[in-house]
Protein backbone atom coordinates (compact mmCIF):
# COMPACT_ATOMS: atom_id res chain seq x y z
CA UNK A 1 0.00 0.00 0.00
CA UNK A 2 1.34 3.73 -0.91
CA UNK A 3 2.78 5.72 1.93
CA UNK A 4 -0.38 8.16 3.03
CA UNK A 5 1.94 10.89 1.87
CA UNK A 6 1.68 9.85 -1.64
CA UNK A 7 -2.02 9.13 -1.74
CA UNK A 8 -2.46 12.58 -0.10
CA UNK A 9 0.18 14.23 -2.96
CA UNK A 10 -1.86 11.74 -5.89
CA UNK A 11 -5.29 13.11 -4.81
CA UNK A 12 -4.28 16.88 -5.05
CA UNK A 13 -2.81 16.36 -8.57
CA UNK A 14 1.27 16.85 -7.27
CA UNK A 15 1.43 12.76 -7.73
CA UNK A 16 4.55 13.68 -9.70
CA UNK A 17 6.94 14.42 -6.37
CA UNK A 18 7.18 10.46 -6.04
CA UNK A 19 7.54 9.81 -9.72
CA UNK A 20 10.67 8.22 -9.01
CA UNK A 21 10.01 6.90 -5.79
CA UNK A 22 10.84 3.09 -6.90
CA UNK A 23 14.69 4.05 -7.54
CA UNK A 24 15.05 5.79 -4.94
CA UNK A 25 17.22 4.37 -1.85
CA UNK A 26 15.81 4.11 1.81
CA UNK A 27 17.69 7.46 2.93
CA UNK A 28 16.52 8.91 -0.07
CA UNK A 29 12.68 8.13 0.58
CA UNK A 30 13.22 9.26 4.08
CA UNK A 31 14.43 12.36 2.72
CA UNK A 32 11.85 12.93 0.17
CA UNK A 33 8.97 12.05 3.01
CA UNK A 34 10.28 14.54 4.85
CA UNK A 35 10.55 17.54 2.78
CA UNK A 36 6.82 16.38 1.54
CA UNK A 37 5.22 16.13 4.73
CA UNK A 38 6.38 20.05 5.13
CA UNK A 39 4.53 21.11 2.18
CA UNK A 40 0.69 22.15 3.08
CA UNK A 41 -0.92 21.00 0.10
CA UNK A 42 -4.12 23.31 0.16
CA UNK A 43 -1.80 26.11 0.55
CA UNK A 44 0.24 25.59 -2.87
CA UNK A 45 -3.16 24.96 -4.04
CA UNK A 46 -4.78 28.29 -3.43
CA UNK A 47 -1.29 30.59 -4.14
CA UNK A 48 -1.13 28.68 -7.65
CA UNK A 49 -4.80 29.40 -8.25
CA UNK A 50 -4.04 32.91 -6.96
CA UNK A 51 -1.19 33.76 -8.60
CA UNK A 52 -0.54 31.49 -11.80
CA UNK A 53 -2.73 33.05 -14.10
CA UNK A 54 -1.29 34.33 -16.88
CA UNK A 55 -1.57 37.80 -16.19
CA UNK A 56 -1.11 37.32 -12.52
CA UNK A 57 2.36 38.71 -13.17
CA UNK A 58 0.73 42.07 -13.97
CA UNK A 59 0.01 44.02 -10.57
CA UNK A 60 -4.13 43.71 -10.52
CA UNK A 61 -4.01 45.92 -7.07
CA UNK A 62 -5.99 49.46 -7.49
CA UNK A 63 -3.72 52.38 -6.89
CA UNK A 64 -6.81 54.94 -7.45
CA UNK A 65 -6.84 56.15 -3.67
CA UNK A 66 -2.76 55.49 -3.47
CA UNK A 67 -0.95 58.83 -1.52
CA UNK A 68 2.63 59.21 -0.27
CA UNK A 69 2.96 58.44 3.01
CA UNK A 70 3.94 61.19 5.83
CA UNK A 71 6.90 61.17 7.13
CA UNK A 72 9.13 62.64 10.11
CA UNK A 73 11.93 64.83 8.79
CA UNK A 74 15.64 64.50 9.39
CA UNK A 75 16.69 67.66 11.13
CA UNK A 76 19.21 67.81 7.99
CA UNK A 77 16.01 68.22 5.94
CA UNK A 78 14.04 70.46 7.76
CA UNK A 79 12.86 68.42 10.76
CA UNK A 80 12.67 69.28 14.18
CA UNK A 81 16.17 69.06 16.12
CA UNK A 82 14.08 69.69 19.50
CA UNK A 83 11.68 66.40 18.36
CA UNK A 84 14.46 64.57 17.25
CA UNK A 85 16.77 65.28 20.49
CA UNK A 86 13.63 63.91 22.81
CA UNK A 87 12.73 60.98 20.70
CA UNK A 88 16.59 60.03 21.63
CA UNK A 89 16.87 60.86 24.87
CA UNK A 90 13.34 58.36 25.11
CA UNK A 91 15.49 55.82 22.82
CA UNK A 92 18.13 55.70 25.17
CA UNK A 93 16.11 55.44 27.87
CA UNK A 94 14.93 52.42 26.61
CA UNK A 95 18.15 50.77 25.23
CA UNK A 96 19.42 51.40 28.85
CA UNK A 97 16.56 49.89 30.50
CA UNK A 98 17.57 46.72 28.01
CA UNK A 99 14.21 46.67 26.31
CA UNK A 100 15.46 46.13 22.79
CA UNK A 101 16.91 43.02 20.65
CA UNK A 102 18.68 43.27 17.52
CA UNK A 103 17.11 41.11 15.10
CA UNK A 104 19.07 40.95 11.00
CA UNK A 105 17.01 38.38 8.15
CA UNK A 106 19.85 36.49 6.46
CA UNK A 107 18.35 33.84 5.20
CA UNK A 108 18.15 35.32 1.62
CA UNK A 109 20.36 33.38 -1.44
CA UNK A 110 22.37 36.23 -2.28
CA UNK A 111 22.25 34.93 -5.94
CA UNK A 112 23.25 38.63 -7.86
CA UNK A 113 25.96 39.13 -5.93
CA UNK A 114 27.24 35.87 -7.03
CA UNK A 115 29.25 35.12 -3.75
CA UNK A 116 28.63 31.15 -3.23
CA UNK A 117 28.41 31.76 0.94
CA UNK A 118 26.10 33.22 3.11
CA UNK A 119 25.96 36.78 2.30
CA UNK A 120 26.98 37.80 5.72
CA UNK A 121 30.14 36.30 5.09
CA UNK A 122 31.00 38.63 2.65
CA UNK A 123 34.18 40.98 2.85
CA UNK A 124 32.90 44.89 2.69
CA UNK A 125 34.99 47.33 5.12
CA UNK A 126 37.20 49.32 2.91
CA UNK A 127 40.90 48.30 4.81
CA UNK A 128 40.13 45.50 7.02
CA UNK A 129 37.40 43.53 4.86
CA UNK A 130 35.51 42.78 7.78
CA UNK A 131 32.27 40.78 6.48
CA UNK A 132 29.15 41.85 6.74
CA UNK A 133 28.52 39.97 9.94
CA UNK A 134 31.37 41.32 11.86
CA UNK A 135 30.54 44.75 10.97
CA UNK A 136 26.90 44.16 12.82
CA UNK A 137 28.39 42.41 15.52
CA UNK A 138 31.15 44.97 16.29
CA UNK A 139 28.09 47.37 16.33
CA UNK A 140 26.23 45.75 18.25
CA UNK A 141 29.19 45.28 21.25
CA UNK A 142 30.16 49.14 20.42
CA UNK A 143 26.07 49.88 21.94
CA UNK A 144 25.91 47.07 24.53
CA UNK A 145 28.75 49.09 26.08
CA UNK A 146 27.72 52.55 25.58
CA UNK A 147 24.11 51.84 26.99
CA UNK A 148 25.57 49.77 29.50
CA UNK A 149 23.22 46.88 28.47
CA UNK A 150 22.64 43.66 27.13
CA UNK A 151 21.59 43.66 23.35
CA UNK A 152 20.72 40.11 22.44
CA UNK A 153 21.04 39.65 18.79
CA UNK A 154 18.61 37.15 16.53
CA UNK A 155 19.80 36.02 13.46
CA UNK A 156 17.27 34.40 10.81
CA UNK A 157 18.95 31.81 8.90
CA UNK A 158 17.14 29.65 6.18
CA UNK A 159 17.70 25.81 6.08
CA UNK A 160 20.46 25.83 3.34
CA UNK A 161 22.81 28.14 5.45
CA UNK A 162 21.67 27.57 8.66
CA UNK A 163 24.55 25.28 9.98
CA UNK A 164 27.35 27.23 7.27
CA UNK A 165 26.11 30.84 9.33
CA UNK A 166 26.56 29.12 13.01
CA UNK A 167 29.69 27.62 12.07
CA UNK A 168 31.07 31.27 10.72
CA UNK A 169 30.08 32.54 14.31
CA UNK A 170 31.83 30.02 16.17
CA UNK A 171 35.25 29.86 13.84
CA UNK A 172 35.52 33.95 15.06
CA UNK A 173 34.46 33.47 18.58
CA UNK A 174 31.00 35.39 18.18
CA UNK A 175 33.46 39.00 17.20
CA UNK A 176 33.43 39.54 20.85
CA UNK A 177 30.05 38.92 21.39
CA UNK A 178 28.52 36.87 24.16
CA UNK A 179 27.62 33.59 22.89
CA UNK A 180 24.52 33.30 24.76
CA UNK A 181 23.23 36.47 23.17
CA UNK A 182 23.34 35.35 19.99
CA UNK A 183 20.62 33.03 18.57
CA UNK A 184 20.25 31.68 15.32
CA UNK A 185 17.37 30.57 13.93
CA UNK A 186 15.68 28.81 10.45
CA UNK A 187 12.85 30.66 8.49
CA UNK A 188 10.46 28.43 6.52
CA UNK A 189 10.34 27.19 2.97
CA UNK A 190 8.13 26.73 0.17
CA UNK A 191 8.12 24.24 -3.05
CA UNK A 192 9.05 26.04 -6.12
CA UNK A 193 6.49 25.03 -8.54
CA UNK A 194 6.29 25.22 -12.66
CA UNK A 195 4.17 27.47 -14.74
CA UNK A 196 1.40 24.33 -14.33
CA UNK A 197 1.45 24.56 -10.33
CA UNK A 198 2.78 21.43 -10.32
CA UNK A 199 5.84 21.02 -7.66
CA UNK A 200 9.46 20.84 -9.11
CA UNK A 201 12.27 18.15 -8.48
CA UNK A 202 15.58 19.38 -7.99
CA UNK A 203 16.71 15.58 -8.07
CA UNK A 204 14.80 11.95 -8.25
CA UNK A 205 14.28 12.22 -4.14
CA UNK A 206 14.33 16.27 -3.56
CA UNK A 207 11.69 18.67 -3.72
CA UNK A 208 12.83 21.68 -5.27
CA UNK A 209 12.51 23.92 -1.69
CA UNK A 210 12.81 27.99 -1.37
CA UNK A 211 13.35 30.37 1.21
CA UNK A 212 9.66 31.45 1.98
CA UNK A 213 10.83 35.27 1.95
CA UNK A 214 11.52 37.48 4.83
CA UNK A 215 7.89 37.68 5.74
CA UNK A 216 8.56 34.22 6.90
CA UNK A 217 10.10 36.21 9.97
CA UNK A 218 7.42 36.81 11.81
CA UNK A 219 5.97 32.99 12.10
CA UNK A 220 9.70 31.84 12.65
CA UNK A 221 10.59 34.20 15.40
CA UNK A 222 7.68 33.18 17.12
CA UNK A 223 7.73 29.13 16.24
CA UNK A 224 11.67 29.23 17.04
CA UNK A 225 11.38 30.41 20.95
CA UNK A 226 12.52 34.18 20.21
CA UNK A 227 9.18 35.74 21.26
CA UNK A 228 9.24 33.97 24.21
CA UNK A 229 12.94 34.85 24.95
CA UNK A 230 12.64 38.66 24.05
CA UNK A 231 9.22 38.38 26.78
CA UNK A 232 11.19 36.81 29.19
CA UNK A 233 14.12 38.99 29.46
CA UNK A 234 11.79 41.86 29.24
CA UNK A 235 12.62 43.09 25.40
CA UNK A 236 9.13 44.52 23.82
CA UNK A 237 11.52 46.29 20.62
CA UNK A 238 13.27 44.31 17.69
CA UNK A 239 15.10 46.37 15.80
CA UNK A 240 15.04 44.54 12.23
CA UNK A 241 17.67 44.75 9.23
CA UNK A 242 18.79 43.34 6.27
CA UNK A 243 22.16 41.63 6.07
CA UNK A 244 23.35 43.60 2.61
CA UNK A 245 24.12 47.71 4.28
CA UNK A 246 26.99 47.70 6.18
CA UNK A 247 26.16 51.26 7.21
CA UNK A 248 22.66 50.34 8.41
CA UNK A 249 22.55 51.84 12.16
CA UNK A 250 21.64 48.39 13.93
CA UNK A 251 20.53 50.65 16.88
CA UNK A 252 19.35 53.57 16.49
CA UNK A 253 17.78 55.80 19.45
CA UNK A 254 16.48 58.38 17.84
CA UNK A 255 14.06 55.71 15.72
CA UNK A 256 13.27 53.81 19.19
CA UNK A 257 12.48 56.84 20.45
CA UNK A 258 10.17 58.12 17.52
CA UNK A 259 8.55 54.84 17.47
CA UNK A 260 7.86 54.67 20.98
CA UNK A 261 6.36 57.67 21.14
CA UNK A 262 4.40 57.28 17.78
CA UNK A 263 2.36 54.78 19.83
CA UNK A 264 3.49 52.12 16.46
CA UNK A 265 3.58 48.59 16.40
CA UNK A 266 5.94 48.46 13.28
CA UNK A 267 8.02 51.86 11.98
CA UNK A 268 10.37 52.28 9.38
CA UNK A 269 13.32 54.26 7.62
CA UNK A 270 13.04 55.72 4.36
CA UNK A 271 15.42 57.61 2.43
CA UNK A 272 14.19 59.82 -0.49
CA UNK A 273 14.76 57.77 -3.89
CA UNK A 274 17.53 59.18 -5.87
CA UNK A 275 16.05 58.55 -9.31
CA UNK A 276 12.22 57.36 -10.20
CA UNK A 277 13.21 53.92 -11.18
CA UNK A 278 15.55 53.06 -8.25
CA UNK A 279 15.26 49.82 -7.46
CA UNK A 280 13.37 50.54 -3.75
CA UNK A 281 9.91 50.07 -1.96
CA UNK A 282 8.13 52.94 -1.94
CA UNK A 283 6.18 53.56 1.21
CA UNK A 284 2.71 54.91 0.31
CA UNK A 285 -0.84 55.43 2.51
CA UNK A 286 -3.66 53.16 0.98
CA UNK A 287 -7.27 53.50 2.93
CA UNK A 288 -5.34 55.69 6.02
CA UNK A 289 -2.70 52.90 6.29
CA UNK A 290 1.28 52.82 5.51
CA UNK A 291 2.13 50.27 2.86
CA UNK A 292 5.34 49.66 1.01
CA UNK A 293 4.65 49.12 -2.86
CA UNK A 294 7.66 47.39 -3.80
CA UNK A 295 9.43 48.93 -7.20
CA UNK A 296 8.34 45.95 -9.45
CA UNK A 297 4.36 46.53 -8.44
CA UNK A 298 4.32 50.55 -8.80
CA UNK A 299 2.75 51.84 -11.81
CA UNK A 300 5.39 53.71 -14.47
CA UNK A 301 2.86 56.70 -14.07
CA UNK A 302 2.46 56.68 -10.22
CA UNK A 303 7.12 56.43 -10.62
CA UNK A 304 7.38 59.12 -12.51
CA UNK A 305 4.85 61.65 -10.88
CA UNK A 306 5.93 64.78 -9.57
CA UNK A 307 4.93 66.82 -7.15
CA UNK A 308 4.22 70.85 -7.25
CA UNK A 309 8.06 71.55 -6.63
CA UNK A 310 9.13 69.43 -9.46
CA UNK A 311 10.04 66.43 -6.67
CA UNK A 312 9.16 62.74 -7.23
CA UNK A 313 5.90 62.78 -5.75
CA UNK A 314 6.57 58.87 -4.21
CA UNK A 315 9.60 59.18 -3.40
CA UNK A 316 9.91 57.63 -0.08
CA UNK A 317 11.87 54.64 -1.06
CA UNK A 318 12.43 51.70 1.85
CA UNK A 319 15.74 51.00 2.90
CA UNK A 320 14.33 47.74 4.61
CA UNK A 321 15.08 48.82 8.56
CA UNK A 322 11.93 48.57 10.94
CA UNK A 323 10.91 48.33 14.83
CA UNK A 324 9.02 46.09 15.58
CA UNK A 325 6.94 45.59 18.82
CA UNK A 326 6.69 41.89 20.34
CA UNK A 327 3.04 42.12 20.84
CA UNK A 328 2.95 42.66 17.07
CA UNK A 329 5.22 39.86 16.42
CA UNK A 330 3.00 38.20 18.38
CA UNK A 331 0.34 38.64 16.62
CA UNK A 332 1.27 38.73 13.09
CA UNK A 333 3.46 35.55 13.39
CA UNK A 334 1.04 33.14 15.25
CA UNK A 335 0.26 30.04 13.91
CA UNK A 336 -3.41 29.65 14.94
CA UNK A 337 -6.25 30.73 12.16
CA UNK A 338 -7.10 33.96 14.09
CA UNK A 339 -3.50 35.63 13.08
CA UNK A 340 -4.30 37.80 10.03
CA UNK A 341 -0.86 36.45 8.60
CA UNK A 342 0.97 37.78 5.20
CA UNK A 343 0.01 37.30 1.67
CA UNK A 344 2.34 35.57 -0.81
CA UNK A 345 4.24 37.23 -3.61
CA UNK A 346 5.24 34.91 -6.57
CA UNK A 347 8.63 35.57 -8.37
CA UNK A 348 9.54 34.00 -11.52
CA UNK A 349 12.35 32.41 -11.47
CA UNK A 350 15.12 29.96 -13.60
CA UNK A 351 14.82 27.17 -11.25
CA UNK A 352 17.06 24.01 -11.54
CA UNK A 353 15.00 20.84 -12.02
CA UNK A 354 14.62 17.57 -13.76
CA UNK A 355 13.76 17.30 -17.19
CA UNK A 356 11.26 15.01 -18.52
CA UNK A 357 14.52 12.11 -18.53
CA UNK A 358 15.32 12.52 -15.27
CA UNK A 359 18.17 14.96 -15.55
CA UNK A 360 18.81 18.26 -13.51
CA UNK A 361 18.81 21.50 -15.98
CA UNK A 362 19.05 24.91 -15.38
CA UNK A 363 17.24 26.28 -17.89
CA UNK A 364 18.05 29.34 -19.80
CA UNK A 365 14.34 31.14 -18.75
CA UNK A 366 12.77 31.03 -16.53
CA UNK A 367 10.58 27.72 -15.97
CA UNK A 368 8.42 28.29 -12.95
CA UNK A 369 8.03 30.73 -9.68
CA UNK A 370 8.77 30.99 -6.24
CA UNK A 371 6.30 31.96 -3.36
CA UNK A 372 7.42 34.80 -1.06
CA UNK A 373 6.43 36.57 1.84
CA UNK A 374 7.63 40.34 2.66
CA UNK A 375 8.28 41.35 5.81
CA UNK A 376 6.86 44.92 4.85
CA UNK A 377 2.92 43.44 4.30
CA UNK A 378 2.75 43.64 7.83
CA UNK A 379 2.84 47.15 7.96
CA UNK A 380 -0.90 48.13 7.39
CA UNK A 381 -1.85 45.84 10.47
CA UNK A 382 -0.17 48.14 12.76
CA UNK A 383 -2.36 50.43 14.95
CA UNK A 384 0.16 53.78 14.17
CA UNK A 385 2.99 53.37 11.64
CA UNK A 386 6.41 55.78 12.37
CA UNK A 387 7.85 56.55 8.98
CA UNK A 388 11.54 58.13 9.68
CA UNK A 389 13.66 59.87 7.21
CA UNK A 390 17.31 59.21 7.91
CA UNK A 391 20.28 60.60 5.80
CA UNK A 392 21.58 57.98 2.68
CA UNK A 393 25.38 58.87 3.59
CA UNK A 394 24.98 57.85 7.14
CA UNK A 395 22.86 54.62 6.52
CA UNK A 396 22.41 53.30 3.28
CA UNK A 397 24.91 51.44 1.10
CA UNK A 398 24.05 47.86 0.31
CA UNK A 399 26.07 45.29 -1.43
CA UNK A 400 23.45 43.55 -4.06
CA UNK A 401 25.24 43.53 -7.35
CA UNK A 402 28.65 42.52 -8.10
CA UNK A 403 29.59 46.02 -9.99
CA UNK A 404 28.15 49.04 -10.58
CA UNK A 405 24.81 50.44 -8.19
CA UNK A 406 24.94 48.81 -4.75
CA UNK A 407 28.20 46.70 -5.49
CA UNK A 408 31.16 46.04 -3.27
CA UNK A 409 32.75 48.79 -4.53
CA UNK A 410 30.04 51.37 -3.91
CA UNK A 411 29.77 50.67 -0.37
CA UNK A 412 33.24 50.51 0.29
CA UNK A 413 33.55 54.31 -0.73
CA UNK A 414 30.47 55.35 0.55
CA UNK A 415 31.97 53.89 3.97
CA UNK A 416 35.01 56.22 3.57
CA UNK A 417 32.82 58.99 2.90
CA UNK A 418 31.01 58.74 5.80
CA UNK A 419 34.04 58.29 8.20
CA UNK A 420 35.71 61.11 6.36
CA UNK A 421 32.74 63.22 6.99
CA UNK A 422 33.19 62.68 10.62
CA UNK A 423 36.36 63.51 11.05
CA UNK A 424 35.56 66.84 9.32
CA UNK A 425 32.85 66.89 11.73
CA UNK A 426 35.84 66.98 14.19
CA UNK A 427 37.52 70.08 12.35
CA UNK A 428 40.17 67.74 10.68
CA UNK A 429 40.85 68.02 6.94
CA UNK A 430 40.49 65.04 4.99
CA UNK A 431 42.50 65.05 1.19
CA UNK A 432 40.05 63.87 -1.00
CA UNK A 433 39.43 63.23 -4.81
CA UNK A 434 37.05 65.12 -7.27
CA UNK A 435 34.19 62.49 -6.35
CA UNK A 436 34.36 63.22 -2.75
CA UNK A 437 36.30 60.06 -2.20
CA UNK A 438 39.07 59.91 0.65
CA UNK A 439 42.49 59.83 -1.28
CA UNK A 440 43.63 57.64 1.36
CA UNK A 441 41.49 54.72 2.80
CA UNK A 442 39.87 55.06 6.03
CA UNK A 443 38.43 52.71 8.26
CA UNK A 444 36.88 53.24 11.46
CA UNK A 445 35.90 50.01 13.42
CA UNK A 446 32.39 50.28 15.10
CA UNK A 447 34.18 49.55 18.39
CA UNK A 448 35.79 52.99 18.21
CA UNK A 449 32.81 54.73 16.66
CA UNK A 450 29.77 53.30 15.69
CA UNK A 451 28.17 57.07 15.22
CA UNK A 452 29.39 60.53 14.43
CA UNK A 453 28.47 60.98 18.19
CA UNK A 454 30.45 58.27 19.33
CA UNK A 455 32.86 59.29 17.21
CA UNK A 456 33.76 62.36 17.79
CA UNK A 457 33.44 62.14 21.60
CA UNK A 458 36.79 58.99 21.13
CA UNK A 459 38.72 61.54 18.52
CA UNK A 460 38.39 64.15 20.58
CA UNK A 461 39.77 62.30 23.94
CA UNK A 462 43.11 61.15 21.32
CA UNK A 463 46.46 62.45 22.81
CA UNK A 464 48.55 62.49 19.67
CA UNK A 465 45.90 62.25 16.96
CA UNK A 466 46.75 59.79 13.63
CA UNK A 467 48.17 60.81 10.54
CA UNK A 468 45.50 61.53 7.95
CA UNK A 469 47.92 61.67 4.90
CA UNK A 470 47.95 57.94 4.79
CA UNK A 471 45.66 55.04 5.06
CA UNK A 472 43.81 54.83 8.61
CA UNK A 473 42.44 52.50 10.55
CA UNK A 474 40.93 53.78 13.75
CA UNK A 475 40.41 51.15 16.39
C1 LIG B 1 14.74 44.84 -0.66
C2 LIG B 1 13.29 45.27 -0.56
C3 LIG B 1 13.07 46.67 -1.12
C4 LIG B 1 14.02 47.63 -0.43
C5 LIG B 1 15.46 47.16 -0.61
C6 LIG B 1 16.42 48.03 0.18
C7 LIG B 1 12.13 43.14 -0.80
C8 LIG B 1 11.20 42.32 -1.58
N1 LIG B 1 12.46 44.32 -1.30
O1 LIG B 1 15.00 44.57 -1.99
O2 LIG B 1 11.74 47.10 -0.92
O3 LIG B 1 13.87 48.93 -0.98
O4 LIG B 1 15.61 45.82 -0.12
O5 LIG B 1 17.70 47.51 0.13
O6 LIG B 1 12.55 42.80 0.27
N2 LIG B 1 15.86 37.41 2.97
C9 LIG B 1 15.68 36.40 3.87
N3 LIG B 1 14.91 35.34 3.50
C10 LIG B 1 14.33 35.25 2.27
C11 LIG B 1 14.52 36.30 1.35
C12 LIG B 1 15.31 37.37 1.73
O7 LIG B 1 16.19 36.42 4.99
O8 LIG B 1 13.63 34.26 2.02
C13 LIG B 1 16.69 38.55 3.38
C14 LIG B 1 18.01 38.62 2.63
O9 LIG B 1 18.98 37.83 3.26
C15 LIG B 1 18.29 40.11 2.70
C16 LIG B 1 16.89 40.75 2.65
O10 LIG B 1 16.00 39.75 3.05
O11 LIG B 1 18.87 40.45 3.94
C17 LIG B 1 16.51 41.39 1.30
O12 LIG B 1 16.29 40.46 0.34
P1 LIG B 1 16.44 40.76 -1.20
O13 LIG B 1 15.69 39.72 -1.93
O14 LIG B 1 17.90 40.90 -1.54
O15 LIG B 1 15.68 42.16 -1.41
P2 LIG B 1 15.96 43.34 -2.46
O16 LIG B 1 15.45 42.98 -3.81
O17 LIG B 1 17.37 43.75 -2.39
Amino acid sequence: MAHPLITEFENAGQGQVFQYWDQLSGPEKKTLLRQAGEIDLAQISRLNHALLRADAGVDSRDYSDLNPAPYIAHPSNGGDPDAWKEATAMGEAALRAGRVAAFVVAGGQGTRLGFDKPKGFFPVTPIRQKSLFQVFAEKIKAAEVHYRSRLPWFIMTSPFNHADTMAFFHEHDFFGLSEERVRFFRQGRMPAVGFNGQILLSGKGRIAMNPDGHGGSLPALVRSGATRLMAENGIDLLSYFQVDNPLCKVIDPAFIGFHILGGADMSSKMIPKAYAEEKMGVFCLQSGKVVVIEYSDLPADLMHAKDDLGNLRFQSGSIAIHLLSLEFIEKMGAADPSSPGLPFHRAQKKIPALDADGNVCLPNSPNGVKYERFVFDALPFSKESVVLETRRASEFSPVKNRQGLDSPGTSAEAQMKEFASWLEGAGEIVAKTDNGVPLYPIEVSPLFGYDEATFLQKWKSLAKKPDLNQSLYLS
